[in-house]
């Protein structure tokens, strides 16, 4: 299809049909770009980033790492793909079963709803860092202690979103945990097992 754009004057805005299809990544004549570039929106300066790879770099469990990924990739996929940081599960891949649970500065993320170019600056804990060599955190152990898994797929979100959700309700009731802990599912059902990993971890004083 011809394209136009040349004939046309540009509009008040200063965005023209090119400027908006790189800016929405839309366009299919756009040439792969390395490095932000600028483009006018709404007659500010807009840094666009890719659509190719661009650098990227995370702070996961204490290591800055480096990949060129395109701007697109998820940190989940990032973690797995390119750091073999496989701790984190993708299971939904949408932001619903918490199978991908990781800490970003401290506070817990569905990894797969996070894009890996945004969560540069921030500090990432994968499950991968929240023990210290070999040893097993007390969550950790509790989940063996009390069976608390069956197939293992969402073990790891559990486990780091149960250490949070610990660091935040050190005496939790039952009612609390069920609430704090909705946002992973098993699809095992080890629920029980895992109501009694928080209480038991709680009422032994190890929840860190
Ligand atoms: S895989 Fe991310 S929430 Fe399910
Ligand atoms: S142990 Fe299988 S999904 Fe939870």
């Amino acid at each position: 299809m011809k394209d136009d754009d040349a004939r046309k004057p540009e509009p008040a805005s200063g965005v023209t049909r090119r400027d908006f299809m790189k800016i929405s990544g839309i366009g299919v004549a756009v040439p792969l770009l390395v490095g932000p570039t600028v483009a006018k929106a709404a007659g500010e300066d807009v840094a666009v980033h890719g659509p190719g790879k661009v650098p990227i770099e995370l702070t996961v469990n204490g290591k800055k790492l480096h990949a060129q990924l395109e701007p697109r990739v998820t940190l989940l996929d990032a973690l797995r793909d390119n750091f073999n940081l496989t701790g984190a599960k993708r299971v939904c891949d949408r932001g619903v079963c918490g199978a991908c649970t990781v800490l970003m500065d401290g506070k817990t993320v569905y990894a797969c709803a996070v894009l890996a170019i945004d969560a540069q600056g921030k500090k990432i804990t994968t499950i991968e860092g929240l023990a210290e060599g070999d040893a097993l955190t007390p969550v950790m152990q509790a989940f063996v202690d009390h069976d608390a898994q069956q197939c293992g797929f969402c073990t790891p979100g559990f486990i780091v979103a149960t250490t949070r959700f610990l660091e935040q309700h050190p005496n939790p009731t039952e009612d609390d945990i069920r609430r704090g802990l909705s946002g992973n599912f098993c699809r095992c059902g080890t629920y029980n097992g895992i109501r009694a990993v928080a209480l038991a971890t709680t009422r032994e004083g190890r929840s860190s």
